[in-house]
């Protein structure tokens, strides 16, 4: 899971790294009054989880509270990336003399934590490796020992950052191990004019894995992706992945939903999604499910696809039915039954005879009707 700036920001300070003040609004007027709390003059900051803000015109200095009233005006709603701007950060304005790169993170292949570093920071630092490469520094971590002062030391050294630099690099370690990241970036750590160290920027890539670990995290209603419909999916309970096509996909089980997506995909259309109702689809799972899917607005036709095992088909089609009653469908749905029950099952469907639901006995002649049907709907 991936955090959001003020989230990382909040992680920083509270193991002691040096941050601006700053706070969280989600409209301009409230910009404006936590902009004169903060002494007048702020920068704005879209709060999306994507880099290169600042290029896309998300990051921005306003000198009164008034100018901080219009910037986020500005900046809210706006799109970064595909990333839509629903809060921003207001921090206090900081007298940059430096910019620095550190971060560590998981290295897969070497099976332990990398230290990446850079006195050149600011930019992207696969820019700054492009161009550059002598200028960042790369030291693995043993993890056994982690980063003491020593290893601190070594990285800051390593990396031409001032010697100050060294705490942070301490600090941000213990980030990582007590919040069970397996990213954390600091873009720009920066030297001011009084020679402070501090953290303008902030990216955790919390371990999933380890969630359970930290109740904050469930608690404090963080989503876990971003996408507004997979956080809607997540709060219903359901294994919903919001993927880039235009044909809803519903499947019971996680190999034949796959398998549906490699389907639809062979009939020339693109799945919307991946959602995996489950061995048991009941009409409310059912309803939920196609609640989510119909709400995404890039979907114009749905691929039901249910092979009957210990739920035998004739109680699928029952959810359905039932779900149809609760859910307004606005799409065409394709429906494929196949296994146990799959006649009694397909009767169900065709007694209740909806006229957006059709029926297809195979799984390859559903996906076709559905990938015919998204196309004639765009
Ligand atoms: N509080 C601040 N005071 C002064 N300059 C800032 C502040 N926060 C960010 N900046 C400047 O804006 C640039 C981009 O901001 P940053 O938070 O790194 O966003 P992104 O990396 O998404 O572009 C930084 O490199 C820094 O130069
Ligand atoms: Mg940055």
């Amino acid at each position: 899971m991936d955090l959001y700036e003020h989230e990382a920001r909040e992680l920083f300070k509270g193991h002691g790294i040096a941050v601006p003040d700053a706070a969280v609004v989600a409209s301009p007027r409230e910009a404006r009054a936590a902009a004169e709390s903060l002494g007048g003059r702020v920068v704005v900051k879209a709060q999306v989880k994507t880099g290169g803000r600042g290029k896309a015109g998300g990051v921005k200095l306003a000198a009164n509270p008034a100018a901080a009233e219009l910037t986020t005006r500005q900046i809210l709603g706006m799109d970064i990336k595909g990333h839509v701007v629903r809060k921003v950060m207001l921090a206090q304005p900081v007298d940059i003399e430096a910019e620095f790169y550190v971060s560590y993170v998981l290295d897969r292949a070497a099976g332990v934590f990398l230290a990446i570093a850079s006195a050149e920071g600011g930019m992207e630092i696969e820019e700054v490796a492009a161009g550059r490469p002598e200028a960042v520094a790369r030291i693995h971590i043993d993890p056994e020992r982690g980063v003491d002062a020593a290893k601190a030391a070594e990285i800051a050294a390593a990396a031409e950052l001032p010697p100050e630099a060294a705490s942070v690099l301490s600090r941000l370690w213990q980030v990582l191990v007590e919040e069970d990241a397996v990213l954390v970036e600091v873009n720009p750590l920066v030297r001011t004019a009084s020679g402070e160290i501090l953290a303008l920027d902030g990216k955790v890539t919390l371990d999933d894995n380890a969630r359970f670990r930290h109740a904050r995290w469930d608690a404090s209603g963080v989503d876990a992706s971003g996408d507004p419909l997979e956080a809607a999916a997540s709060a219903r309970g359901l294994n919903y992945v919001k993927l880039d096509g235009e044909v809803g996909v519903i499947g019971n089980g996680a190999g034949l939903v796959m398998s549906t997506l490699d389907v639809v995909a062979g009939c020339g259309a693109r799945p919307a999604n991946f959602l995996d109702i489950g061995g048991g689809a009941s009409a409310q799972v059912m309803a939920d499910g196609l609640t989510v899917v119909l709400s995404d607005p890039a979907v114009k036709s749905v691929f039901v696809n249910v092979f009957g095992g210990i739920t035998a088909c004739d109680a699928v089609a029952d959810g359905i039915v039932q779900a149809l009653e609760s859910v307004h469908l606005t799409k065409p749905l394709v429906v494929r039954l196949d296994g146990n029950n799959a006649a009694q099952g397909r009767a169900i469907l065709s007694g209740h005879a909806h006229p957006l639901v059709q029926q297809a006995t195979t799984m390859d002649g559903a996906a076709r009707r559905a990938a015919e049907l998204a196309q004639q709907g765009v």
